[in-house]
């Protein structure tokens, strides 16, 4: 049942191109436009949204944060993102043209379902984004999108993550579409970006070896922390990094934006602190790439050991890096679908060489049904 693997969860991770294909698959009809699964909510509703609000928990979390700013980029509509546990609890301002996406893997974690139902006191409308069919979440939402990654067994999200990006890129595009014609070069520029991706994630996969070996020597050398930097979307990628290697090494990982290292955490790194760093492409935004390769340079000059997973081809990076990951070319916001994968292998290796159960972390469970 692991297909040969030895781990549902690398399993998982190779399963992703075609995950990501079966989120795209029949998603977008002949006309161009974006379907979704479920919609009890008209075209005018969605075109009276003048905020938007994403709410979830953990690794469904980061797909939240990168999605604000595909939304925002893509529609102009304000879009803010919180974690479930907390968003009720501060008495949102929320009414009926507020638009509540909902990302849940399990469609059944309770914190989020308990922010889905406070969003709909308050008379918000609700789309969610959920890998399992007729979960609690969907059936209380106003509309629905499945991401269709299949049963993901291991308990850290893999694939699941990247069919949630998919799936809100997708939302985010809808939403720019129904809300006129604007952007429609843009949207279908995006998505035939977006039906690229599958095949480049594969490449990735191709390539994981030197991240492999990273891994083994971060656990030989008894590395007891290592940070992760990333600005723009490349931050959420460096929180996601982190947070696999929490669960699955149970070692102390933390993401950062990369411009507020100097405003305190830079004190952590010392000789040999191995710093991965979320490099954008420098091509486009390149005021972006000019930025995180000073923070490379401010922590290699105290020292730390910076493995840089950049552009192909992205030769100012690899001068300054000690070792580079190398991702295909993709336009700055759907390039978290690539430059997560070295992360979530890097971590597997990682806790495997430590001897950890990356299948089933110690403390946690697959779907927290607790708030
Ligand atoms: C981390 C992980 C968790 C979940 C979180 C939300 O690898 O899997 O952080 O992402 O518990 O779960 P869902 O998406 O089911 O609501």
């Amino acid at each position: 049942e692991k297909g040969g693997f030895e781990t549902f969860m690398r399993k998982e991770i190779h399963e992703q191109p075609a995950a990501v294909a079966d989120t795209l698959r029949g998603r977008i009809d002949e006309t161009g436009q974006i379907v979704l699964d479920e919609v009890r909510m008209s075209d005018q509703d969605f075109r009276d949204v003048d905020k938007v609000f994403i709410i979830a928990c953990g690794t469904s979390y980061h797909a939240g944060m990168v999605t604000k700013y595909a939304i925002e980029h893509w529609t102009r509509i304000p879009c803010e993102v919180e974690l479930a546990s907390e968003f009720r609890y501060r008495d949102p301002v929320l009414d009926r043209s507020t638009l509540v996406i909902a990302i849940s893997q399990s469609g059944e974690t309770m914190d989020t379902l308990m922010a889905v139902r406070h969003a709909k006191d308050q008379k918000a409308r609700v789309l969610s984004i959920s890998n399992t069919v007729g979960s609690t979440i969907p059936r209380e939402s106003d509309a629905v999108l499945y991401t269709r990654a299949g049963i993901e067994v291991a308990v850290a999200s893999t694939k699941a993550f990247l069919t949630q990006l998919a799936a809100c890129y997708l939302v985010g595009l809808h939403l720019a579409q129904v809300r006129g014609i604007k952007y429609a070069d843009e949207v279908s520029a995006v998505l035939d970006e977006l039906v690229a991706a599958p095949g480049k994630i594969a490449k990735v996969i191709e390539h994981l070896d030197p991240v492999r070996q990273m891994a083994r020597d971060c656990a030989a050398a008894g590395t007891d922390r290592v940070l992760f930097i990333g600005r723009h979307v490349g931050y959420p990628v460096a929180l996601e990094g982190a947070l696999k290697l929490k669960e699955l090494a149970y070692l102390h990982a933390e993401g950062f934006a990369a411009g507020e290292l100097k405003h305190g955490p830079i004190s952590l790194i010392e000789d040999g602190t191995p710093v991965i760093a979320i490099v954008p492409s420098p091509r486009g935004r390149s005021l972006l790439h000019d930025k995180i390769i000073s923070n490379i340079q401010e922590v290699k000059a105290r020292g730390a050991k910076v493995i840089a997973v950049c552009e192909e081809g992205d030769r100012i990076t690899s001068a300054h890096a000690d070792l580079v990951i190398e991702t295909p070319a993709s336009p700055t916001l759907l390039a978290p679908l690539l430059t997560a994968v070295p992360l979530q292998e890097f971590a597997a290796e990682l806790a495997t060489a430590l001897g950890r159960d990356i299948d089933q972390p110690r403390n946690l469970a697959k779907s927290v049904t607790v708030e």
